[in-house]
């Protein structure tokens, strides 16, 4: 049932081969300084920060850089970063490249002005915002999580052992984004599956949950046909412009808070594949991967009807003559090879978690209760175990 809901995205997108002409006029709203953040040099290969850097010098900006974002961010380059806004005095923050990189500057966004530990204050203690927030516009190069189009940013305390994401309001939603699906195909193929499943992932956190005829589910079961189609043609032709174009922009719509309205969701992979990461830095997509088919195999009892139709609408399954449970195992299985066969990593351990993490990383695991079962600690431990 649709219940009560605001919805707006206040992000502009400039999406296509020549995304990037929409730099300049987005720039002639902010002032001089701008803070360009960027990660750990792929921008400087193929070309990307030459494009932005000759953008801002013909729109007069001045310049001040702050490189080496890492994959999944840390707490000690956050603090980094906020000191360079503040020398800088950013008007805007131009985040050129994947999700960490946006994460990142939504997180400095809404830290530089500050006076508490931005880490406590929004990643432990999950408070608003309530100081005013530079503003934050973003090149996308990197297609997976939807930073581009929501308020989503993922900080890692390497020392507490935790990945947090905060959800921040519209205020801390990118400005604009500049999405060139030509800007990806320089992504080593690790990153590209990586982000696909990312992609997958964010569709089903929000769509194995509920029992009601929601018409978000059918969205979802569009996006997630044609992302599976896609992927496909992109493993196998890295540069076919419709299939990376088609990826990039259901990753866009998968996470930019349009089909989670009116629906409960789950995200329970997500805090996993986090709590993998938070123990093993390893990417993004790849913990969700390894820790996916424990899980919904987990979980599958709890939510039959809907595993069910998931099978059918989205991987084809036949129904005559099986039953709901046979129905079920059989969509998983058939997820399961697709995984497989793209060459997505389907267990942490391949990932760098060793059987006396398991503990720690369990600990790390945040519960949620939006979905078909809320995990005990037990089972969690049996989750992971099942992933190793
Ligand atoms: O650092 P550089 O040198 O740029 O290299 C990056 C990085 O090594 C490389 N790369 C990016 N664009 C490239 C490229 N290499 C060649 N050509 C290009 N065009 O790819 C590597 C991974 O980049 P990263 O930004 O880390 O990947 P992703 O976009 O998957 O972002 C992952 C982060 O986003 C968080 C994740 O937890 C993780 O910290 N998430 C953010 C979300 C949100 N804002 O809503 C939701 C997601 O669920 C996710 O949690
Ligand atoms: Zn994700």
């Amino acid at each position: 049932m649709l219940g009560n809901f605001t919805y707006c995205n206040p992000t502009k997108l400039y999406f296509g081969p020549n995304a990037l002409d929409g730099l300049a006029p987005e720039l002639a709203k902010y002032g001089k300084n701008v803070l360009l953040v960027y990660g750990g040099g792929s921008i400087k290969k193929n070309g990307i920060y030459d494009k932005v850097v000759s953008v801002l010098k013909a729109c007069g900006k001045e310049i001040y850089e702050d490189g080496g974002v890492m994959p999944n961010p840390s707490t000690q380059k956050l603090y980094e970063g906020i000191r360079r806004a503040r020398e800088a005095k950013a008007d805007l923050i131009l985040a050129v490249g994947g999700g960490s990189v946006c994460d990142y500057a939504k997180a400095v966004s809404v830290s530089v002005n500050c006076d508490e530990d931005p880490w406590d204050k929004y990643f432990i203690r999950f408070e608003d915002v309530s100081c005013p927030v530079v503003p934050v516009g973003c090149v996308l190069t990197m297609v997976g999580t939807g930073s581009e189009m929501n308020g989503g940013s993922v900080i890692t305390n390497h020392e507490q052992k935790l990945k947090i994401g905060h959800v921040f309001g519209e205020n801390v939603f990118p400005k604009f984004s500049v999405l060139n699906p030509e800007f990806t195909f320089t992504l080593p193929k690790y990153q590209m599956i990586s982000g696909i499943f990312d992609i997958m992932s964010h569709i089903l956190e929000q769509y194995f949950s509920g029992t009601d005829d929601n018409t978000s589910d059918y969205v979802m079961e569009g996006l997630l046909r044609s992302l599976i189609h896609s992927a496909n043609i992109a493993v196998k032709e890295p540069t076919n412009y419709e299939a990376r174009s088609n990826i990039m922009w259901i990753a866009t719509w998968a996470l930019n808070t349009f089909i989670a309205k009116g629906k409960d969701t789950d995200w329970e992979v997500h805090m996993l594949g986090q709590a993998v990461a938070a123990h093993t830095d390893a990417t993004h997509g790849m913990t969700l991967a390894a820790v996916s088919m424990p899980y919904y195999r987990h979980i599958l009892p709890y939510g039959l009807a809907k595993f069910a139709r998931y099978a059918q609408n989205v991987w084809n399954v036949r129904a005559e003559g099986k039953t709901q449970e046979e129905i079920a195992a059989e969509g998983l299985n058939a997820m399961e090879a697709w995984m497989r066969s793209i060459g997505l990593v389907m267990n942490i351990s391949e990932l760098g978690a060793t059987k006396e993490m398991l503990g720690g990383i369990a600990e790390s695991t945040l519960v949620m209760q939006g979905g078909y079962k809320v995990l005990t600690k037990e089972e969690i431990l049996a989750i992971l175990k099942e992933s190793l």
